[in-house]
């Protein structure tokens, strides 16, 4: 499998990258990222140009990595600057691959392909992370799965019915009818509840009894990422699938960054509008997203797992799997 390049990808939140070098394989590639004495990301692939010791393993000198192998500094722009033997002149030969890197909506994200095609125009849009108004927080898993069965999971909230049966499961979900939509090289996946009695959590973020309206819009953005639109509005504020601002709203982000071809990145977290100063509500949120997230990748990696057990048979789709799995054509 190759994975989409001249794409951007989440490689890490931005709390995660400081002065210490750290290691993340993204897309099969080995990269190195810290932060430069002004704050800025550097991003290497890590591997010294001699030996290609991990350059994670070297020692931060200003801002450039000397190698613990031999002693070789190289700087941010993947060059040495000094030699094992200090008195040999500097090879410039000798360079080690650079990453774009920008930081943007609270992660860091590296673009994997030609350098000079990154744009950072690119970045996909997770606006509810960095917007005024709303506050975001999350976590980080590494997922033995192939990343687009994890797409496939997401962009298909049947599931929750079983895989969280205990936590999140709501017998609507599974009456309300589900609309596909596919705009451009995004789907969308949304599905509308009218006139319903909330569930705990959100009748408690609306505070307000009565029936609401409630959604789900499933937007998955490529290469790897899906984020869902959630809340409630009270009933008499006749909102609407295409307009609903008048309640209490939050977007689910979900970021699965290939490692390998059986193993990704999950970068996950929630944004939302309501309680935004409640560090308390923040944590329980954390919390509850890391347990309903741990019921998913018992599943995910059991499926992982069996795949490869059973080379013989092969993925089935079914009318459900109609946000993860489209036809090419058109695309
Ligand atoms: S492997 Fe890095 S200097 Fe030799
Ligand atoms: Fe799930």
């Amino acid at each position: 499998m190759t994975f989409l390049r001249n794409r951007w990808y989440v490689a890490a939140w931005d709390g995660e990258v400081a002065n210490a070098p750290i290691s993340r394989k993204i897309c099969g590639e080995p990269i190195v990222m810290y932060r430069k004495l002004d704050g800025s990301v550097v991003a290497l692939r890590d591997a010294c140009p001699h030996r290609l010791l991990p350059l994670s393993m070297g020692i931060r000198e200003g801002d450039n990595l000397r190698c613990k192998y031999h002693g070789m500094v190289i700087t941010p722009e993947g060059k040495p600057c000094e030699m094992p033997l200090t008195h040999e002149r500097v090879n410039e030969k000798l360079t080690t691959p650079v990453y774009p890197v920008v930081e943007r909506h609270r992660f860091v994200w590296v673009w994997i392909g030609e350098p000079e095609r990154a744009d950072v125009g690119l970045v996909p849009d997770f606006w509810p992370c960095s917007a005024p108004g709303w506050v975001f927080d999350g976590g980080y898993m590494r997922v033995g799965c192939d990343y687009r069965l994890f797409i496939d999971n997401l962009m298909d909230l049947t599931h929750e019915t079983y895989v969280h049966m205990g936590s999140i499961g709501q017998k609507e979900l599974m009456e309300a009818p589900l609309e596909t939509r596919v705009e451009g090289k995004e789907v969308f996946l949304s599905r509308w509840m009218p006139n319903i009695d909330p569930p705990p959590f959100w009748r408690e973020a609306l505070k307000k009894d009565g029936k609401v309206d409630r959604w789900q819009v499933c937007q998955f953005i490529e290469p790897c990422s899906v984020i869902i639109d959630v809340g409630v509005s009270p009933v008499e504020a006749d909102d609407t699938l295409e307009s609903h601002d008048s309640g209490v709203r939050g977007f689910v982000i979900d970021s699965m960054t290939p490692e390998t071809e059986t193993s990704c990145h999950y970068f996950w977290g929630m944004a939302r509008n309501f309680d935004i100063h409640d560090a308390g509500v923040t944590a329980r949120i954390k919390a509850g997203q890391e347990n309903i997230f741990n019921e998913d990748i018992e599943v995910l990696e059991g499926q992982q797992k069996n795949i490869a057990l059973n080379p013989d048979m092969k993925l089935r789709v079914l009318s459900i799997d109609s946000g993860g799995a489209q036809p090419d054509e058109g695309r």
